[in-house]
């Protein structure tokens, strides 16, 4: 039934019209990036934020999505308010280009709205332009940066199963190192073949501690899951990024001297070193986005 649905959507997709002066582009060329975690309130927003603003410092361009809907944070983290959501693209109201709202040093912002809610419902219409948005923004992104929702739903995992890397981040809180290792354990059971994940561990108290958070959860995800993680880095507690949310500004750009600040460039770079080896093309990416995706 699963299988009869994917091949149908697969013929589907390929009747989209292609702008004439573009050809086909079978492969995405943006890098997909998930920002996920078990527990809530971890620092995702701020690290995916921060981490579109040192990209941008670097010339790339960049798209968050906004996937935690309900709370829509990266608006008010960003201090831009959208005037469409990803919701308007789906129902056709208007193209993937004029959702897109342009935030902080060029960085561009997609609001998932409700839209997010409710990729698995879709009719075919709307999977087909949802599929023409995201092509557009393939043209448009080097990096599209997804926040998710804190937790083990379907959808995140969708996303994830969509990306082409997973970053979780934890705190060196227990609850939110154990609440971490179950969401690296729902991951790999909906991936069976996921050999590794990366990890950002926030708000340690210095990189000793962070060193230890990691180990302790690439020690258990790796026997017991057979999950490797690599350690992107650390960001202390930083008084800097408290006040730059209070201002809505991103501390890379209201503090760029602050330590985390500091800490968003350096991961950022070693993750641009970093080859994903993980590409989708479009048609597998947005069947992975709306949970059809059965091979
Ligand atoms: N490195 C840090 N130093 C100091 N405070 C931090 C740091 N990271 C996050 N915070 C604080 O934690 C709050 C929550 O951060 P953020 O919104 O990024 O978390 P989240 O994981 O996206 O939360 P949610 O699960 O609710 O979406 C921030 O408003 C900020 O006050
Ligand atoms: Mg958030």
């Amino acid at each position: 039934m699963i299988m009869d649905q994917a091949s149908r959507l697969r013929e589907l997709m390929n009747e989209i019209e292609y702008r004439p002066s573009e050809p086909p582009k079978p492969t995405m060329n943006a890098r997909v990036i998930a920002v996920a975690s078990g527990k809530g309130g971890v620092g995702k927003s701020n690290f995916s934020i921060n981490l579109a603003i040192q990209m941008r410092k670097l010339g790339k361009r960049v798209v968050i999505i906004d996937a935690d809907f309900g709370l829509a944070n990266v608006e008010i983290l960003l201090g831009v308010a959208p005037k469409h959501t990803v919701a308007d693209v789906i129902n056709g109201n208007i193209d993937m280009e004029s959702a897109l709202t342009i935030g902080p040093m060029g960085c561009m912002f997609l609001s998932g709205g409700s839209g997010m809610s409710a990729l698995t419902e879709l009719t075919d219409n709307q999977i087909l332009r949802l599929t023409n948005g995201f092509l557009l923004l393939d043209n448009l992104a080097d990096f599209i940066i997804i926040d998710t929702r804190a937790g083990l739903s379907n959808a995140v995992i969708n996303f994830i199963q969509a990306a082409s890397d997973t970053i979780v981040v934890t705190t060196p809180d227990p609850t939110a190192i154990a609440d971490a290792y179950a969401l690296i354990k729902s991951i790999k059971k909906s991936m069976p073949d996921i050999g590794v994940l990366k990890l950002v561990v926030n708000c340690s108290v210095n990189d000793a501690e962070a060193q230890e958070v990691f180990e302790k959860l690439n020690g258990v995800s790796a026997r017991f899951l057979g999950v490797k993680l690599i350690f992107l880095g650390c960001i202390p507690f930083d008084a800097y990024l408290v006040r730059a949310v209070r201002k809505q500004k991103p501390v890379s750009i209201q503090y760029p001297f602050a330590e985390s600040a500091n800490r968003y460039s350096q991961i950022c770079a070693g993750l641009l070193d970093m080859d994903t080896g993980k590409k989708n093309n479009v048609q597998n990416f947005i069947l992975k986005l709306i949970g059809r995706f059965s091979a």
